[in-house]
């Protein structure tokens, strides 16, 4: 039998719903498995995962896997066309980018190419779930206003069935490159198959898959070896993968692999990285590497560190290493400091502008927590504001990229004349930019209370006792996440605060971008009012607002 006998008698290539290989076996899933003629009735077929198995005479060719992957792309961009229409809802941001439908994940692929930005997205279109993931993309021309492009790959071959997971872009000349981790899973046990994979483009909107440039695991790494970023090293290039190593007594450890290119098409193994940490969590996920202020500094996304705060018990972590690499592509760490403080911060990335800036984006959600109000409106998560990094105290210093600005309405502002201990401001939007300072009671608390209507609200609490600043989202609608973070504060000083509010999100940047907080808060439509409670009214200093839109 040949393939095209083969699929016309599993119900033609409408009926393909994805091609797996294993080693010469061609395994293939059916979305009616009725459809099926007498012709393949003698095929070993399992009805739990609808896959039939083949065994051919010859091996199948190159093109013959990217026949099988054409055509179950075709039926992904036809089922695609159901799920592009943007949902109604009172929690959907007005400036940030959230899915127009199901469930979005890391930001993937962010880079400046040929004069324009280009944004790619983790999504599963379909649902509010886990699933095969896209590559969604926008691009844009001044990070202000993004512009909904194709969907840019699609899990439709034998080598990311299972989903088109999280990487990098690399703007080769005219070509854009994206790698990119490519996730398998076979059989009811649903191992996992991983692999490191490219597609090129030269016009920026199509591309073609390569397939995998590194085919096998690193030694003694599990299938956890993913999200590849690439950077320039001297006279060749670096990936990075996060990765899982299984020691010799079967601890899992966090690490980093490197693999080394000169032409990013064929690379050789160089090693695992972190030693100096030791047990530093099981996995990292999410590396990025860059300079800032000749500065090299590693962010990864660790599983299962030890948690600084009491509140903090999920493993989702943060959070960057200083970083050095020496002649020989050896990176070594140095301390870790978390990057962002709130919930809802994960898999961030960055680009550098033409005109040097390096601007960081992160998905504002976490792996484990999908049960959000928005999902009744058929899409869950958004990703941050576009962030702009600086080395600053020897810290990473973050604010609101200066083109936001653009999106300030009038400017408001508000000047306590009475010393009232709650002091309220009806704010009218929930999409806003405020600015303010407050300053610690001796004793006791003062709250800045947002995105209030009585019931509902979230709040960001001076807690002077305990020298600590709260961020609590525990009065507000439910979602499986965490309700308190905090960030120790025992200097007494002012506190200088910027906050970005759209719809459902706050992000908070402190002191000028030291410290930031970013948190899903879900409140009703008319929660506008923000609030000021102090245990020392007299020290409130003026609000500053804008409408943001
Ligand atoms: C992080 C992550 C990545 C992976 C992707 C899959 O959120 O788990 O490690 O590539 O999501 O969607």
């Amino acid at each position: 039998m040949t393939l095209t006998e083969l699929i016309t008698a599993c119900g033609g290539n409408e009926n393909l719903l994805r091609a797996l290989r294993v080693e010469e076996q061609v395994i293939i899933e059916l979305a009616d498995p009725e459809l099926r003629s007498s012709a393949v009735a003698e095929l070993p077929f399992n009805t739990q995962l609808s896959q039939l198995t083949w065994q051919p005479e010859r091996p199948l060719e190159t093109h013959e896997w990217q026949q099988l992957g054409q055509w179950i792309e075709a039926n992904q961009r036809k089922q695609l066309l159901g799920a592009q229409e943007i949902t109604a809802s009172i929690h959907r941001p007005s400036w940030h980018i959230a899915p127009p439908q199901g469930l979005l994940n890391d930001p993937n692929g962010f880079i400046y190419h040929q004069g324009e930005y280009h944004l790619f997205y983790q999504l599963y279109p379909f649902a509010c779930d886990h699933k095969d993931k896209y590559w969604a993309h926008v691009t844009s021309t001044d990070l202000l206003n993004w512009t909904t492009q194709r969907i840019a790959l699609c899990p439709s071959d034998w080598f990311d069935s299972h989903g088109v997971f999280s990487g990098h872009a690399v703007s080769n000349g005219d070509e854009l490159m994206l790698f990119y981790t490519g996730n398998v899973r076979i059989g009811e046990q649903r191992d996992r198959i991983t692999t490191q994979c490219l597609a090129t483009s030269s016009d920026g909107l199509h591309f073609i898959k390569h397939g995998p440039v590194i085919d096998a695991l690193p030694p003694s790494v599990t299938p956890h070896c993913r999200d590849p970023k690439i950077i320039r090293h001297n006279d060749h290039w670096l990936m990075l993968l996060g990765a899982q190593h299984q020691t010799a007594d079967n601890q899992l450890q966090g690490r980093l692999a490197i693999y080394r290119s000169d032409d990013l098409y064929h690379w050789s193994y160089k090693g695992l990285y972190g030693d100096e940490l030791g047990q530093f969590g099981y996995m990292w996920e999410c590396p990025d590497l860059f300079e800032l202020d000749s500065q090299l500094l590693g962010i990864i996304c660790p599983q299962g560190i030890e948690s600084s705060s009491e509140h903090h018990q999920i493993p989702h972590h943060n959070g960057y290493f200083k970083a050095s690499l020496n002649q020989n592509s050896a990176l070594t760490f140095d301390g870790f400091t978390t990057l962002d403080f709130g919930f809802d911060f994960y898999a961030p990335q960055t680009a550098e502008t033409p005109d040097g800036r390096r601007i960081l984006i992160g998905w504002m959600g976490l792996p484990d927590e999908t049960d959000q109000p928005s999902n009744q409106d058929g899409w869950l998560h958004q990703l941050t504001c576009l962030r702009e990094l600086s080395w600053e105290k020897g810290k990473i210093f973050q604010r609101p990229a200066r083109e936001l600005q653009a999106l300030r309405g009038m400017q408001h502002r508000h000047t306590f004349t009475t010393e009232s201990a709650c002091q309220t401001l009806l704010l009218d939007t929930k999409s806003y930019e405020l600015r303010t300072t407050m300053t610690w009671p001796e004793t006791g608390q003062s709250t800045l209370r947002l995105m209030d209507n009585g019931d509902q609200y979230c709040d960001i609490i001076l807690d002077s006792d305990n020298q600590r600043i709260l961020l609590d989202r525990s009065h507000t609608l439910s979602t499986d996440g965490e309700q308190i973070r905090e960030i120790t504060w025992n200097t007494g000083e002012d506190v200088e605060l910027q906050v970005l509010a759209d719809h459902s999100s706050l992000e908070i940047f402190i002191n000028n971008g030291e410290y930031a907080m970013t948190a899903r808060v879900f409140t009703p439509e008319d929660a506008t009012r923000l609030q000021l409670i102090s245990d020392r009214p007299q020290l409130w200093q003026d609000v500053t607002f804008w409408p943001l839109g």
